[in-house]
């Protein structure tokens, strides 16, 4: 029999225009749309042309105007400084506007860009939806990234004004924002015009007089903003994510598209309505919190949760327990690492037994493939549906799930279920013919794809073609590998590119490359991502140094992580290298990063028939042995 899925799937497929549509006539419009989809600049597709919005309207002011005022909109929950303080729609519309004049006080208009550099706070979010209302593009830059990669990102976005604070918590650690918002400024050619800083008790930031100003006083002065209309396809952000290379991509997010997606996406794929509490545990520096700790649940009228913590010693494993219980969580979002973290400290889940659970329906995983272990130790103990769901920064929502509020089917370790509605998701081998069911290919997606995804990359059309459209016409790829099988439930199994996900975060190990390779000592390096069991995967460094160097190997380790962390941030977590005489290379001089992976992994590998010289595999089981990885590791 056809589910509520089979229908809206169809639909979506056969008549996008009208499937989206109806989606559409969910949100507040202050002029509709001359065309749902326009195709008339492929590969550019564009959605709601002709359209006017405001995604903060949408996201705050709506709900007041039908009655929500004074519904709990944001729920900040910061285990690290013990605190927490909630925000009704009323009062977070409030603040919004005021953080808006703030900024439209300094000149930021419509289409500036402003930088957001903050922990998990509310008043990122708050930042966050004034540029929204405003009509600014925000580009909001991971705690975790060091100030080159701030720097880059500042280099890129030419923002007007950087919004930033005094520092974050990371557990036990106090983590001063400034120095290194300062610092990037320092590396950067473009220069703000104002750094607007919220300073925290705990950590006073020095301020640099005529260009820093303090968040409270700038906002005490100025006098709220309205919503400013912007067109559907305007761009609401900026949000970059680790591409092959050092340089990060700007995957850009357009306002109508990504209301329209995000609002429905609610409901159809998490199962929650207007009114219901929602906690994505993730960070709002990454896509997860964009999407789904700030504008999913606020478009929808659901109370988030912004949680300023970790799932284990804030203060213990029981944290997200206390969580769902005191807050009533409906639907839970995080990473697959997380719960494995958990698990490692709580295996019995002995802590749960301390909470009422009875609100709580779902726990969602993704940023990684989600192992089965992880699926079913949180089944047992949560005994609620864990639904994987695979998706993207570039693709904003979810591209496969087992959508809940449309039909849940039976889940299949492994498989994240079935594409979403809107998502035409295919496998196909190197020359873009479709495989057979079962068989592993490039996962691609027939274009267009549907509304929330990148228009483009942020001034760089030519970047987002050859990164996403060129290797097979007709298609978006992914980037991951995976297979179909007969039921038509997808499987992710792996990168095709170096990216690799360390704690559900995404990183690049050619841009630890390009770090090592600056080392003065190093000839060569390569930097794979190996299989961990708290984080899915970490980089392992491997060094060639130049002949005639005669230190100290360990001292050269030391310093190229101390490199990687200064460079890119801890969030890279490059914590393991090894010096090697050689790396194993194909007889056209190809590092053989895959099967140097397989041996790290304790995986099933056959020689390659290309290789130059079959004894440097030999060298890398020893040098993998070192480290305790490879034949050693269990
Ligand atoms: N600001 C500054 N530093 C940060 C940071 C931030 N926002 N986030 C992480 N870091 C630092 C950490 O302090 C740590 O530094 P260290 O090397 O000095 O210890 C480093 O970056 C690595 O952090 P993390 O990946 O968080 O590892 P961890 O060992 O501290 O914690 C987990 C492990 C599993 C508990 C943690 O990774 C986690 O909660 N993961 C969930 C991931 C997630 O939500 N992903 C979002 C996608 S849905
Ligand atoms: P990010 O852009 O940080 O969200 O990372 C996206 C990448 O994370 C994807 O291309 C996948 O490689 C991986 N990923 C995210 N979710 C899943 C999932 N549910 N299963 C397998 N891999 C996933």
């Amino acid at each position: 029999m056809a589910t509520d899925y089979d229908a809206a799937y169809e639909k979506s497929m056969n008549d996008p225009d009208a499937f989206w549509a109806e989606q559409a006539e969910d949100c507040h419009w202050y002029k509709k749309w001359d065309k749902v989809l326009d195709d008339s600049n492929k590969p550019f597709y564009r959605w709601f042309t002709g359209g006017e919005v405001n995604t903060c309207y949408n996201a705050l002011d709506y709900h007041i105007d039908n009655g929500r005022g004074d519904q709990l909109a944001l729920i900040y929950d910061s285990p690290v400084t013990e605190t927490s303080k909630k925000y009704t729609y009323n009062e977070l519309r409030d603040e919004v506007a005021k953080f808006a004049g703030a900024l439209a006080a300094q000149g930021v208009v419509k289409g500036d860009r402003v930088i957001i550099y903050m922990p998990m706070i509310a008043e990122a979010a708050i930042a966050m939806l004034g540029c929204a209302r405003i009509g600014a593009v925000h580009s909001v830059v991971f705690g975790g990234f060091a100030a080159k990669e701030l720097a880059t990102r500042i280099e890129d976005a030419k923002p007007k004004v950087i919004v930033s604070a005094s520092c974050g918590i990371e557990g036990k650690k106090t983590i001063k924002y400034k120095p290194l918002l300062d610092g990037a400024i320092e590396f950067s050619s473009h220069k703000p015009d104002k750094c607007i800083v919220f300073q925290r008790p705990m950590e006073k930031a020095e301020m640099i007089s005529g260009r820093d100003l303090d968040w409270a006083e700038s906002v005490a002065a100025a006098a709220p903003h309205d919503c400013v209309p912007v067109a559907a396809t305007d761009p609401l952000y900026i949000l970059y994510t680790s591409g092959t290379t050092g340089q990060p991509k700007g995957v850009v997010r357009d306002n109508g598209g990504h209301m329209v997606a995000l609002k429905w996406s609610m409901k159809a794929v998490y199962d929650v309505d207007a009114g219901d509490v929602y906690w994505a545990a993730s960070d709002v520096g990454w896509v997860v919190g964009h999407s789904y700790i700030v504008y999913g649940p606020l478009l929808k009228g659901c109370t988030t949760i912004l949680f300023e913590g970790k799932p284990v010693g804030t203060p213990d494993a029981g944290v997200f327990w206390r969580v769902i219980s005191e807050h009533k969580v409906r639907t839970m979002f995080t990473a697959p690492t997380a719960f494995r973290a958990i698990k490692r400290e709580d295996p019995e889940a002995k802590l749960l037994k301390n909470y009422d659970l009875s609100n709580f329906k779902y726990l969602f995983l993704a940023g990684e493939r989600s192992d089965p272990d992880t699926i079913q130790w949180s089944e047992n103990n949560l005994k609620v549906p864990v639904i994987d769901h695979w998706w993207q920064t570039e693709t904003g929502w979810s591209i496969v799930a087992n959508c809940a509020g449309l039909h849940l089917y039976p889940v299949k370790y492994g498989s994240p279920t079935k594409p979403a509605p809107g998502w035409d998701v295919q496998v196909v081998d190197p020359d873009c013919n479709q495989v057979k069911a079962g068989e592993i290919g490039a996962l691609v997606v027939k274009l267009p794809l549907p509304p929330g995804t990148l228009p483009t990359l942020w001034q760089n059309d030519d970047r987002y073609v050859e990164s996403y459209l060129d290797e097979f016409p007709g298609y978006y790829k992914t980037a991951d590998a995976g297979y179909i099988d007969e039921e038509g439930y997808v499987y992710v199994m792996a990168r095709t590119d170096d990216i690799i996900n360390v704690a559900g975060h995404r990183l690049s190990t050619g841009g630890m490359e390009e770090v090592l390779s600056d080392h003065p000592d190093v000839a060569e390096c390569a930097v794979l991502g190996v299989a961990d069991k708290l984080k899915g995967q970490i980089p392992i460094g491997f060094l060639v140094l130049n002949a005639g160097v005669t230190r100290e190997n360990d001292e050269i380790i030391k310093e190229v992580i101390q490199m990687v962390r200064d460079r890119i941030g801890p969030v890279a977590a490059f914590k393991t290298a090894t010096v090697v005489k050689r790396l194993p290379k194909t007889r056209s001089g190809k590092i053989l990063r895959g099967t140097i992976q397989k041996i790290a992994d304790n995986s099933d590998y056959k020689v390659p028939a290309t290789i130059d010289d079959p004894t440097t595999l030999d060298e890398m089981e020893v040098a993998l042995n070192n480290i305790g990885l490879a034949k050693s590791r269990t």
